[in-house]
């Protein structure tokens, strides 16, 4: 009896299974996301494990103490940020997977790691450019080349054969998107592909200790192109974010095993590649003179580091019925949320007034701390009244209008007074023991506190 090629949908966002097509996944509720895939045959090493508990693996539980985590040993990529959002270097047998939109930089980036590294024996494996051409991109990054092999195939089980018998000590994939494997029918890039292709390599890494990078595309709105899974098989994801046009690149740590997830790093995009930028707060400080109003700077911190940054506002009059409020960068409830307390604990009248809101250099942020200069911005655009330059802001604001103390304020004050401001504001609960010379640290323990210290 003829039988027709068995089918499953998979989700495109979270990657539940389903025998039928649904309009609605159930199980993340995102609509038409449901992709058609062949059945993947029951090839290779299953992942499954073994059934029925008849069939053993020879694998024994061990005691905790007894496990030996030398294997662990991390080692450096040569590019001090790259290591230092990765938690100090990357750990033997990890699989790394490093997102972002077409033309951000993420080959460039990969690139440059053998490149950097003098030891590092590389295996760059190439889906999506000729040899010749990460050859004149390696070329125009300078470096060392004597350490890099390029290697231009698209067949995972040949890139794992290759790597196995090169035994590399690190291996490079650009990227998972142009990879296959012959065991499952469907084109590169499908789902059933990169969960498929992105498995073959955990395994590899884990069973080799080769640290593997993995790199993957970003959909416009912002996921990595392809299922939500790839994100739980991997070890580590990496970001790349920053606008196409603007040099300054942003890479942060979204999961992490083995470190920190708050961690991020900038990057600027140059004629020879990419340069890490080791003081960001230099780089998100305007260098305008004084006296534009609707700017404010924010001692945020990212991850373990003070990154101070500014956030600029427009307020207007509402030329439409209901007033506009947008932010970029910032949780646009938050800002209606800060509104509100302007409006109700402050007197502000801002419902007849477009608020717009964004965060300098693209970043975003999720820091509470960034809330006063927030405030600060709206009411400097809205009085037309510049904040000093040399003034900067660390705090959250409760809904009853009182300035809340944000955690590790040392070292903002610090990272402030290090980039020569005079002065910062802070909640009136924070504790400041050690005081660096130069900066006075304002308190203020509610907004109409701040207001009249600020403007007045
Ligand atoms: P690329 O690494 O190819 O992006 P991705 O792999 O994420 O798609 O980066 C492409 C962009 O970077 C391209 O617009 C050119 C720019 N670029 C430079 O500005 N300087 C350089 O030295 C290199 C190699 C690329
Ligand atoms: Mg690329």
């Amino acid at each position: 009896m003829a039988s027709k090629a068995k089918t499953v949908f998979y989700c495109t966002s979270c990657g539940n299974e389903s025998p039928k097509w649904m309009g609605r996944c159930p199980a993340c509720g995102e609509w038409n996301t449901m992709k058609e895939a062949p059945v993947e045959p029951k090839k290779g090493p299953a992942t499954g494990g073994a059934r029925g508990g008849s069939v053993g693996t020879g694998r024994r539980p061990q005691p905790l103490r007894e496990i030996d985590d030398s294997q662990e040993a991390r080692i450096s990529l040569g590019m001090g940020e790259v290591d230092r959002i990765l938690g100090g270097g990357m750990v033997r047998g990890s699989l790394v997977l490093i997102g972002g939109e077409p033309g951000i930089g993420k080959s460039t980036l990969s690139l440059q790691i053998p490149l950097c590294c003098k030891d590092l024996r590389t295996l760059y494996v190439t889906g999506e450019e000729s040899a010749r051409q990460v050859g004149m991109r390696a070329r125009r990054l300078g470096g060392d080349s004597s350490y890099c092999t390029i290697f231009c195939e698209t067949l995972i089980g040949a890139v794992i054969e290759e790597a196995q018998a090169m035994g590399p000590d690190l291996m490079i994939v650009d990227s998972v998107q142009t990879m296959y494997t012959d065991t499952v029918d469907s084109a590169p890039g499908s789902v059933s592909q990169i969960k498929e292709v992105a498995s073959a390599l955990l395994r590899f890494a884990k069973e080799s200790g080769v640290p593997v990078i993995l790199i993957g595309h970003i959909t416009k709105d912002g996921f990595i192109a392809g299922p939500k899974i790839l994100e739980h098989i991997v070890d580590v994801v990496l970001q790349f974010e920053g606008e196409n046009r603007g040099s300054y690149r942003i890479l942060r740590s979204i999961k992490n095993r083995f470190g920190s997830t708050s961690e991020l790093a900038v990057f600027e995009m140059t004629g020879t590649g990419l340069r890490e930028v080791a003081n960001p707060s230099e780089m998100l400080i305007p260098m305008h003179e004084q006296g534009l109003s609707g700017t404010a700077i924010a001692a945020m911190l990212d991850g373990t580091r003070p990154l101070l940054f500014e956030v600029q506002a427009l307020v207007s009059s509402a030329v439409y019925g209901t007033a506009q409020r947008s932010a970029t960068g910032f949780d646009a409830r938050r800002l209606n949320m800060l509104l509100a307390v302007l409006e109700k604990r402050a007197g502000f009248h801002l419902s007849a007034k477009d608020v717009f809101l964004n965060m300098a250099g693209g970043l975003k942020v999720s820091d509470p701390a960034v809330d006063l200069a927030v405030i600060c911005a709206v009411l400097s655009s809205n009085f037309d009244f510049a904040i000093p330059s040399d003034v900067c802001f660390a705090g959250e604001v409760g809904l009853s209008g009182e300035i809340r103390p944000v955690g590790q304020i040392e070292r903002r004050v610090q990272e402030a007074a290090r980039l020569g401001f005079k002065r910062i504001f802070i909640s009136s609960f924070s504790k400041v023991e050690v005081k660096p010379e130069g900066i006075r640290v304002v308190k203020v323990a509610d907004v109409p506190a701040l207001v009249k210290a600020l403007f007045k």
